[in-house]
């Protein structure tokens, strides 16, 4: 009894929470110039002019969400004058709430239960920027979420033409998305084009060598000193590159910590990383899944059902068209934008013309990714 209670007090963790993935940490490693870009972007905003509009795109687990943020909570604290308002689009995803969202954060507390018109949300919002001289920057998150709802135009139209509704409003959009296949070009309309005209911002995968100091920032004020080997540091950022997202380092070192507690041992053992692994190769399915288009999703499911883990690109285009009535091209690149997320896998046969002989091959257990699709 008495051992247990002092297992309880020993612990590998100095600061659990650098292990959480919502955690923002102090500095952002390898984001200089995406954090430069966007400070860039909203800095007219800090002059009292409207912002320009920017657009972050990357692969999930790129730092996309954790910059905006940063950025936001900076300009939170230099200044009264701009308000930042951070959405996310798959919470919400129309017109009225992503606004309501916005009154809440201008005035402090929701619009009335009992609803008002859109109308009168909108007019509220824009009276207030110019009464008060403030400049608005709404940070869409999941974009793709607002384009799939087709709500995408109608809000960027609204905040972006404030202006001409009340005169002297001033107000930004910063989208963020993880579909780099998706064309705003193509997918939004020409009004809202004309005025949305974002600046690039792209967040490439990290290098193994970046993954390195990330992760080896949050062991430095995460873990006790000595808790993890150098070996084994390498060992976890080579599974993160593997997939390309942080979330799976970060959560593979929490995982790993835990064993070890578990064991009442006060330094990981490659043991721990091996077990961390099983259960934080997932996290980086989960977050992709999320990402991914009804029809992006139809096609694993196709590979799904077939009941194998891989198919030849012919025969699941065949399935494909006949569950989704899609044509070739769109397969087409769907397949490689499910590689480039590292969900599948693609190897040339040699054999057939156009990539039809192409072995398409799930990353992950079958299973796991059924139950992961619900089209
Ligand atoms: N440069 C970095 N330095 C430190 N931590 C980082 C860095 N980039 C990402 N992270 C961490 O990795 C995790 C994923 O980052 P984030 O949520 O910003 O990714 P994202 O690009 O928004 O992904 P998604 O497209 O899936 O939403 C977070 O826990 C974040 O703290
Ligand atoms: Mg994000």
């Amino acid at each position: 009894m008495t051992k247990d209670i002092l297992l309880w007090d020993q612990t590998v963790f100095k600061e659990q929470e650098y292990f959480e993935l919502d955690f923002l940490p102090e500095n952002l490693l390898h984001r200089e110039a995406q954090m430069r870009s966007l400070k860039f972007s909203v800095s007219p905003a800090l002059r009292g002019s409207t912002p320009l509009n920017a657009c972050c795109r990357g692969a999930p687990g790129t730092g996309k969400t954790s910059a905006v943020l940063k950025v936001f909570s900076e300009l939170e604290n230099a200044t009264q004058k701009v308000v930042p308002v951070y959405i996310n689009c798959q919470l919400d995803s129309t017109r009225y709430a992503i606004f309501a969202q916005i009154f809440k954060k201008l005035f402090g507390y929701p619009p009335p239960s009992s609803g008002i018109s859109f109308k009168k949300l909108f007019s509220q919002i824009a009276k207030h920027l110019v009464e008060k001289k403030r400049v608005l920057i709404v940070a869409l998150d999941d974009f793709n979420y607002l384009m799939a709802s087709k709500e995408a135009d109608e809000v960027l139209y609204s905040l972006l033409r404030m202006h001409e509704v009340q005169p002297g409003a001033k107000a930004g959009a910063i989208a963020i998305l993880s579909d780099l296949t998706l064309d705003m070009a193509r997918d939004l309309t020409p009004q809202v084009q004309s005025v949305f005209l974002p600046e690039e911002i792209l967040f490439p995968q990290y290098s193994l060598e970046e993954i390195k100091d990330i992760l080896k920032y949050r062991i430095k004020y995460g873990f006790m000193q000595g808790v993890i080997s150098e070996e084994l540091v390498d060992r976890v950022a080579r599974y993160t590159a593997e997939t390309g997202d942080l979330r799976v380092g970060i959560n593979m070192l929490k995982r790993a910590g835990l064993n070890a507690e578990r064991r009442a041992s006060r330094t990981i053992s490659e043991e721990d990383v091996e077990r961390a692994y099983e259960g934080s190769r997932y996290v980086h399915l989960n977050y992709t899944i999320r990402s991914l288009k009804k029809e992006e999703k139809a096609l694993l499911k196709c590979i799904v059902e077939s009941g194998k883990d891989e198919m030849m690109s012919g025969e699941l285009y065949d399935r494909f068209r006949e569950k989704t009535g899609l044509g070739y091209t769109s397969f087409y690149e769907m397949v490689n934008r499910l590689e480039g997320l590292k969900l599948v896998s693609l190897n040339n046969t040699g054999k057939g013309v156009r990539g039809q002989s192409r072995l398409v091959s799930l990353m992950y257990d079958p299973k796991e990714v059924g139950k992961r699709i619900d089209v």
